[in-house]
């Protein structure tokens, strides 16, 4: 087990290129076994998630070659198993995007249920309806989901919350079927549309992915492509509020500024100075943070995914915020750890804190409890005074890479080391 140690009280200051979206990704990955021929995907980030995924399409059969770091060809002629029962793959949430695409092109697909971060209780009820609309049979038993269908025939679905999950899953499920499928209040999220513009690069007939209604023409067979994953919106977005929290000057770079509109107007009303050009996006600290309200929503709202790290700037804003997390109902269990460090957050009901800005945070021990709310720690511990241990770094590293390298690039005092055991 690792722990990063973070000396902290310096500015972060410089350049930072940002990598593939991981959530893009671990949908593009599925997607490619939807065919017979190889698919290439480049600027894939080098982090557990991707791994743990690339891992599991090998073991139904998929081959997959590593290019490079960030480079793979997956060719899904040689697939020949619909069932994916490794433990190892429930710890991912994205590994129900196996039973879409399974379930696509073989109208049978057995997958263990997912996991993920414990951000709340996360059910997968309209992955099931969409399923199910489809032509789909679906059984839980003994916490794997099977899902299977004589054929696949367009239809029409509504969904009844907006859900990123479940609007993928379903895209990978009706590429193939017979007929039209729409789909109703679908996500909007970048990587919707990315998972939409790959899909159609290999012969799928997919329109409206970022609108209010996507419509699916089912085509008969998928074809090779090669494809690049979109810049990462949340990777992106924790760099610049890297630069509001540590009173530094940050630039991103290889971003689509469109999609971090959203961070970008919360990091203005707390008194930051914003610069957008084609392709980066540049943050530098005002004279001092300042406090405002923030409710996180879908895209092109202001995404969850950016919660804590926001909560650490209004942390060290000058005055009273609230935080209102209208996604997913346990998400500021990292507020304990904050508190320990000095913050003054009171989280009200599972899905309101009031954060009461303080002068400085202090270095302590903390816990990263998942992927977002563990980077946000970091940066915490990089604006404290004094040194601080973190541990849970696993999490981090699930949607990270090079977290450490990257903050170091930029003037952060942070080592990773080995636990060493008792
Ligand atoms: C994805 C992202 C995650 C992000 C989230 C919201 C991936 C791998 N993960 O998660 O990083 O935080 O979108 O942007 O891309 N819901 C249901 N029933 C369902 C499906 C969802 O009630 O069948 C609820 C969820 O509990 C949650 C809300 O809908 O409250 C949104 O969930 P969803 O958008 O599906 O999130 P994920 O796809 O799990």
């Amino acid at each position: 087990m690792e722990r990063y140690i973070v000396n902290g009280g310096s500015p972060l200051n410089g350049e930072v290129e940002i990598y593939g979206a991981k959530n893009a990704a671990l949908a593009l990955i599925p997607a490619a076994i939807l065919t017979e021929e190889p698919v290439v995907i480049n600027n894939l980030p080098d982090v557990s998630d991707i791994n743990v995924l690339l891992e599991a399409i090998s073991q139904i059969g998929a081959k997959v070659e590593r290019i490079d770091r960030h480079k793979v060809r997956i060719t899904g002629a040689s697939v020949t198993s619909h069932q994916l029962n490794y433990d190892y793959i429930s710890k991912i949430r994205a590994s129900y995007y196996l039973l879409g695409a399974l379930l696509g092109r073989f109208h049978e697909a057995e997958v263990a249920m997912p996991g993920g971060c414990e951000i709340g209780a996360r059910p997968i009820d309209q992955h099931i309806k969409g399923f199910e609309a489809l032509g789909a049979k679906v059984q839980i038993t003994n916490r794997q989901i099977y899902a299977k269908a004589d054929e696949l025939k367009g239809c029409h679905i509504y969904f009844d919350m907006v859900t990123v999950g479940a609007t993928i899953n379903v895209m990978l499920a009706a590429v193939l079927a017979k007929g039209n499928t729409i789909i109703e209040n679908p996500a909007k999220e970048p990587h919707v549309v990315d998972l939409a513009n790959m899909l159609n690069s290999m012969g799928a007939n997919i329109r409206g992915a970022g609108t209010d209604v996507i419509r699916i023409k089912g085509v008969e067979r998928l074809h090779k492509t090669e494809y690049t994953v979109i810049p990462d919106q949340i990777e992106a977005g924790t760099f610049m509020l890297a630069a509001a929290i540590t009173k530094g000057n940050i630039t991103v770079t290889n971003v689509i500024p469109k999609h971090l509109e959203s961070i970008t107007a919360k990091l203005i009303d707390i008194g930051c100075e914003v610069e957008e050009f084609d392709e980066a996006v540049s943050v530098r600290f005002g004279e001092k943070l300042l406090p405002t309200q923030v409710k996180t929503l879908p895209y092109p709202g202001y995404p969850t995914d950016m919660q804590p790290q926001i909560a650490v700037a209004l942390a060290l804003a000058s005055g009273i915020s609230t935080i209102t997390e209208s996604i997913f109902e346990n998400r500021f269990v990292y507020s304990k750890e904050l508190n320990k460090m000095g913050a003054r957050i009171k989280v009200e009901s599972s899905n309101t804190a009031i954060i009461n800005g303080v002068k400085k945070l202090t270095g302590a021990h903390i816990n990263a409890p998942d992927l977002r709310a563990g980077a946000a720690l970091v940066l915490a511990a990089l604006s404290a005074e004094g040194t601080s241990v973190i541990d849970g770094i696993e999490y981090i590293q699930r949607g990270y890479e090079n977290f450490e390298g990257k903050l170091q690039a930029l003037g952060a005092d942070i080592i990773k080391t080995e636990i060493e055991e008792d």
